[in-house]
């Protein structure tokens, strides 16, 4: 059985993150590619899915939206995980006390969970560097920049936890390998 690793990434950091899970994924037995999700157009080898998105205002990428929407019908019939990346910063907490990883989004997360009856849905720390950010991005970063608020929540660096992310692929290794024995 081999599972899909689809992602939708404007600079990367999210491409890398589906990267290190297809390849960790594969370290542990279990067959992966890894695709953007505007590149994934057969579904016929797959008997798992990993789908996930970079996080913009509180939404994932219109693409992995519809993806999930396009081919809920397929998914629904197989295990998916979902993943959003997105908060930024060494703290996992904001000022008031909030935790990053509940109020960063997606806001559409349970439509998505439900539609197709996700086992798990994980949000990891992302990356960002300020000076690459281009059109209606880059533009909404310089406004929002402006406020204290905005700044304290989007430092640049790279903010991925990479044991994290592996520990996650590790839950879906385990989810999956049985099944394995018993095909
Ligand atoms: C304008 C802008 C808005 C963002 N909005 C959010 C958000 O709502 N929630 C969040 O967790 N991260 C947000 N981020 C951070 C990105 O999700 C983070 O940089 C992510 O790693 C980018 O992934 P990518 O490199 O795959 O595009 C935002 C970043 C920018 C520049």
């Amino acid at each position: 059985m081999k599972a899909l690793v689809a992602y939708a990434s404007k600079y990367g950091s999210t491409k890398g993150i589906a990267e290190f899970i297809g390849e960790t994924l594969r370290q542990r037995g279990v067959d992966a590619d890894v695709k953007d999700v505007d590149d994934v157009k057969d579904f016929g080898p797959y008997g798992a899915f990993v789908i996930g998105s970079a996080l913009y205002m509180f939404h994932w990428m219109k693409e992995a939206k519809q993806f999930v929407s396009r081919n809920r019908k397929t998914l629904v019939t197989h295990p998916v995980w979902l993943f959003s990346s997105g908060p930024l910063g060494k703290e996992p907490k904001d000022s008031k006390g909030r935790d990053y990883k509940e109020v960063s989004g997606p806001k559409e997360l349970e439509e998505l969970r439900s539609s197709v009856n996700a086992l798990d849905h994980h949000v990891f720390f992302g990356a960002l560097d300020g000076s690459k950010l281009t059109g209606m991005i880059g533009l909404g970063y310089k406004m929002a920049m402006r406020s204290k608020e905005a700044r304290e929540m989007m430092p640049d660096g790279d903010f991925r936890d990479w044991k994290e992310i592996e520990a996650w692929t590790g839950s879906i290794v385990d989810a999956l390998v049985p099944q394995r024995i018993f095909q």
